[in-house]
């Protein structure tokens, strides 16, 4: 039987700064029902190459296949903002309340009212935000700002999460509280990459290991 086509296809991704070239990446494959942790040293390209795949940067060259579809990724379309979404190390928050800033991945969708009330509660619950719900996030803590954009990010069930370095700058209980989210949202979204140096990520069973380095992925470890 063969097996089941990957989720995300790239082909040719290029990326130069200034004209030093930071990633050359010839070929690699998402798969549907696969995390993967890309770890690296400091300034190789972990961000940069999450962000070209969220459309936040842009390439010098780089070709994508999803859903079946070719697209090249210098004129990021539509249809992928909507399939991929990208979780910041330090979520960027809009101001209006924390609800609202659950809510509105799924306002931008035309979500209507009320399941977008019943399915924002359900995400905060999950998060373990509630509580904050009518608070403004700018004052708010990074442990809870990063459940808020984790909730922000599950409720609107795009089939690719891309996260940067989810637990990076937090300690202690707030980095557990963080910690303690990921395994369902990889349960429960088709496909999840973090760039991470979190032990205990790079550690979640089934997850397979990206190492970046000279530009390159390296698969370190499959998933087991
Ligand atoms: N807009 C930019 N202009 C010039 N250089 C950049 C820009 N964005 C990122 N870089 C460089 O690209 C390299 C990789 O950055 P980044 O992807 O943030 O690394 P990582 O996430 O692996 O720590 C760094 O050396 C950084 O300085
Ligand atoms: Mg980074």
């Amino acid at each position: 039987m063969p097996s089941s086509p990957a989720l995300v296809q790239i082909h040719h991704l290029k990326k130069s700064f200034d004209g030093r070239s930071l990633l050359q990446i010839s070929e690699r494959e998402v798969q549907r029902g696969q995390a993967y942790v890309l770890t690296g040293m400091n300034g190789v390209g972990k961000s940069v190459f999450l962000r070209i795949l969220a459309g936040l940067e842009q390439p010098d060259h780089c070709r994508l296949q999803f859903g079946g579809e070719m697209h090249d990724l210098r004129h990021f379309p539509r249809v992928l903002r909507e399939n991929i979404v990208y979780v910041h190390q330090h979520p960027v928050m809009l101001r209006m309340t924390v609800a609202q800033n659950i809510a509105y991945g799924l306002r931008l969708r035309g979500v209507k009212a009320d399941e977008i009330r019943t399915r924002v509660d359900a995400a905060m619950q999950w998060a373990g935000v509630q509580h904050l719900q009518a608070r403004l996030p700018q004052g708010l803590s990074g442990g809870e700002k990063q459940r808020i954009a984790l909730a922000r990010a599950k409720i609107v069930g795009a089939p690719l999460l891309l996260l940067d370095e989810p637990t990076a700058n937090l300690d202690g209980q707030a980095r557990e509280q963080v910690l303690a989210l990921i395994p369902d949202l990889i349960a429960s979204t088709q496909a999840v990459v973090m760039a991470c140096h979190d032990r205990d990520l790079i550690h979640l069973p089934g997850v397979v290991h990206w190492k970046l380095r000279d530009g390159d992925i390296e698969v370190r470890s499959e998933g087991k």
